[in-house]
């Protein structure tokens, strides 16, 4: 028996990265998922191995419109969403002199906006359906400030802090529906790499990401789906509006 066995889930980003694995140890674990994204061929490659496991939905996270589209699109595909996951997110590594407004609202709609909208729809389609968990993905970007993390570092912090306004609005409320952070860093994720790639000096950029970290080397997706499946399933039925570092000790010092 699956951890999260019969449950459904809807998981945002889940062509890559963090969003990808999480709805494979969801998979494994027992549930059935939609996975949203807006790169469909992406999607497509993602979903292929899972079978029926798995519906795909194609999404815009920074479209109200959309959001509604997919929340209708995967309650007719599974029944119902117990989990929601806002995974779909993006980084942008400029200091305050730097970043274009431009670039600033990229990055708030995306990271907040998206995040914003999938708590507010989520909400509304699982108090129908006797509740739930919702956990966002912010950042340790989100707790501790960069010199080059400008719209990051604002967009993480929302993100913090709109999940616990939407914990204690849904325990007040009664609706049986959980909100959750976590907060990760230095993942090697595709958003990652691409960071490492643009760097001046690749070859040497990984070695001194891990030369900070105090368990001396990169995240996996999997450290941070892990979390995620804990705070999906019942284990974790006391816990609202908590935020969860996944750092290998980066913060903690
Ligand atoms: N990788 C890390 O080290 C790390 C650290 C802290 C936080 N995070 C957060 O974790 C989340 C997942 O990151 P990842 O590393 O897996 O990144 P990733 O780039 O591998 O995956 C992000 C996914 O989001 C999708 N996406 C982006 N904008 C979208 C939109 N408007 N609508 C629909 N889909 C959209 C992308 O197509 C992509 O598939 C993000 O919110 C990120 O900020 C990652």
């Amino acid at each position: 028996m699956g951890r999260i066995a019969g449950k459904t889930a809807l998981v945002t980003g889940a062509a890559s990265g963090i969003g990808q694995r999480t709805t494979e140890r969801f998979v494994e674990e027992g549930a059935r998922v939609a996975m949203t994204d807006w790169n469909a061929e992406g999607l497509a490659q993602a979903a292929a191995p899972l079978g029926d496991a798995v519906v795909t939905i194609h999404h815009d996270i920074t479209d109200e419109d959309s959001w509604i589209a997919a929340v209708d699109q995967a309650v007719t595909a599974l029944g119902s969403i117990n989990i929601l996951v806002n995974s779909a997110g993006t980084g942008k590594a400029t200091n305050i002199e730097e970043t274009t407004l431009e670039d600033w609202r990229r990055v708030m709609s995306i990271n907040a906006d998206g995040t914003f909208l999938g708590c507010k729809h989520g909400v509304l389609a699982m108090k129908q359906t006797g509740g739930g968990s919702i956990v966002n993905l912010s950042s340790v970007s989100g707790l501790v400030g960069g010199h080059n993390m400008a719209a990051y570092n604002a967009s993480k912090g929302a993100v913090r802090l709109l999940t616990k306004s939407v914990a204690l609005h849904c325990a007040r409320k009664a609706y049986d529906i959980r909100c959750n952070s976590v907060h990760p860093a230095f993942i090697l994720t595709p958003m990652v790499e691409a960071m490492i790639e643009r760097s001046r000096d690749p070859s040497s950029t990984q070695g001194k990401l891990e030369a900070q970290i105090p368990l001396r080397r990169m995240g996996e997706a999997q450290d941070v789906a892990d979390m995620i499946l804990y705070l999906s399933s019942d284990e974790s039925r006391f816990v609202t509006g908590a935020e969860f570092v996944i750092d290998g000790g980066l913060t903690a010092g």
